[in-house]
């Protein structure tokens, strides 16, 4: 069974998926902990009511990013963790700690990478008039948002939509595709290899396994 740790800063739906998928059996793997930058994150409270361990690292008791990042990568090796989940971690991670667990470490961002890297993307696809907006898992790199596409999913986006609109139906998507891609990585069916990902030894394509 494999041991994931995952990293949150808010409400934590991803999080919540993933633990139940471990909780059922559907993912042949173990959260060892849930690791905040957030004290008031409720993911935090989401894996106590679990009984999962937590960890906090606030930015203000570090000299910098990076030896906050270093603390975190320490906690992470001492639990020997074999898979670092990003759901919602709001803070840049610095290359050392995603060179350390490259290969091992996934991330779930709002958007049809590689369009809308970054910040705000219900809103840009909103200004920009898309009709479809989503979201991706990949495999995280030093480049932000630019790790080797896994999983996408579509959504359509209405004319009288708000961003909370299109957020609730994102969030619908995310929460059946992160599991299912977990639940890969934990069954060793998925790989990366040289910046790319391989889905049981075949090349995926760039945007992902084709799911639709
Ligand atoms: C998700 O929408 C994810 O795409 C983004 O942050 C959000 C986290 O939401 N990276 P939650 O904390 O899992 O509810």
């Amino acid at each position: 069974m494999k041991k994931i740790v995952v990293l949150i800063s808010g409400s934590g739906t991803n999080l919540q998926a993933i633990m139940d998928a471990c909780q059922s059996g559907k993912i042949n793997g173990k959260i060892v902990s849930v690791i905040s930058n957030k004290a008031d994150a409720y993911g935090l409270t989401r894996a106590k009511n679990a009984k999962i361990p937590t960890a906090l690292f606030e930015r203000k008791n570090f000299a910098n990013n990076l030896e906050m990042d270093r603390a975190i990568a320490q906690h992470i090796e001492q639990l020997e963790a074999d898979l670092v989940v990003l759901a919602g971690y709001m803070k840049i991670l610095s290359d050392e700690f995603t060179l350390q667990f490259v290969g091992k470490i996934l991330n779930i961002h709002p958007s049809l990478l590689p369009k809308y890297k970054g910040l705000h993307t219900y809103q840009q696809a909103l200004d920009a008039g898309d009709t479809e907006h989503g979201t991706t898992v990949h495999f995280v790199t030093p480049e932000l948002d630019s790790g080797a596409i896994i999983l996408q999913a579509k959504v359509p986006i209405f004319p009288e939509d708000d961003i909370a609109d299109i957020e609730e139906r994102v969030k619908a998507q995310e929460i059946q595709i992160y599991p299912l891609v977990v639940k890969w990585f934990a069954s060793d069916r998925l790989k990366e290899k040289e910046g790319k990902a391989y889905l049981d030894g075949k090349l995926l394509p760039e945007n992902g396994y084709a799911n639709e």
